[in-house]
């Protein structure tokens, strides 16, 4: 491999084996080395994620160069992969840098203007041989800037789920089941028969965002049924923070980024290794 890769190999290959591609949100260097030693150790294929606003925060150059580096240094597939973006020029931006992955989200739009925008950014991404993820429904919770308030919330109809995919040209499709961004207020509900109705519809790879917060045994659950990528991000940013706040309790006179990064690395390593461990992606390339 030795180099970035886009997520249709990975992404089939899981599909084939009833596993799920692990997609960890990273901010900066210090998690994207996180996730990437981690995959490397596990032998997972991993995908590494980023937001618009990580995009204005790391710039898209930066998040490049380094996940080059991290592909350079091993045989498993690394992927990065735009998440929730809704600005199209950004996304071409992005992929004229070396993004080989994309997320369009025009979830919000009616489902006409959703197929159109998808379709802009497929036949653009296509050229440059980057992979196209959509989504079709709309999670609640909140994600980088985005907001959805239970009202909007909207669960992914299985016919038009076959309609968009074939209209776009899509490479994976995101669905929406009852998962949230963010944590639950109670114990989510996951709705498995629409799931399965969905997988036995439409062919290409299925993605299941907001998987934070959600028992393993249903993530286990929703790849048994064809989930293929599975979208994590709270669950590794609050491991990390409380263990700098810890740090800085235990050491109120610290000021070495070195120092007070570490242990929030170790602890965000713990949670990396489970969620390689639950998708079943180890030891597979
Ligand atoms: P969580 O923050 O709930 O894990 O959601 C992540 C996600 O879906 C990113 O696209």
């Amino acid at each position: 491999m030795k180099t970035i890769v886009s997520t249709r190999e990975m992404l089939i290959n899981a599909q084939k084996n009833k596993y799920a591609v692990p997609a960890f949100n990273i901010h900066n260097l210090e998690t994207l080395q996180v996730v990437a030693d981690t995959a490397k150790e596990m032998h997972s294929p991993v995908i590494i994620a980023v937001t618009p606003s990580t995009i204005d925060y790391a710039r898209d150059e930066y998040v490049v160069a380094m996940a080059s580096s991290a592909a350079k240094n091993t045989d498993t597939p690394i992927a990065i992969h735009l998440d929730h973006f809704e600005n199209i020029l950004k996304i071409k931006q992005a992929i004229d840098v070396g993004f080989k992955s994309c997320m369009i989200d025009a979830s919000k739009e009616a489902f006409e203007e959703n197929i159109a925008k998808v379709q802009e950014v497929a036949a653009y991404a296509h050229r440059y041989d980057a992979t196209v993820e959509a989504e079709l429904g709309k999670l609640v919770g909140i994600e980088d800037d985005l907001v959805v308030d239970e009202k909007d919330s909207m669960y992914t109809n299985p016919d038009d789920a076959v309609t968009f995919a074939q209209r776009t040209g899509i490479d994976s499709l995101a669905v929406a089941i009852g998962t949230a961004h963010g944590l639950y207020k109670g114990k989510p509900k996951l709705d498995f028969t629409r799931l399965q109705e969905i997988r036995s519809k439409v062919s290409i790879p299925l993605v299941l965002h907001g998987a934070s917060d959600v028992p393993d045994e249903l993530v286990q659950q929703a790849i048994s049924l064809g989930i293929c990528k599975v979208n994590i991000a709270t669950d590794l940013k609050i491991p990390f923070s409380n263990a700098i706040k810890e740090y800085f309790i235990q050491n109120p006179s610290a000021n070495d980024p070195r120092k007070y990064l570490t242990p929030a690395k170790e602890a965000m390593k713990k949670i990396v290794q489970h969620k390689i461990r639950v998708c079943g992606s180890a030891d597979r390339y």
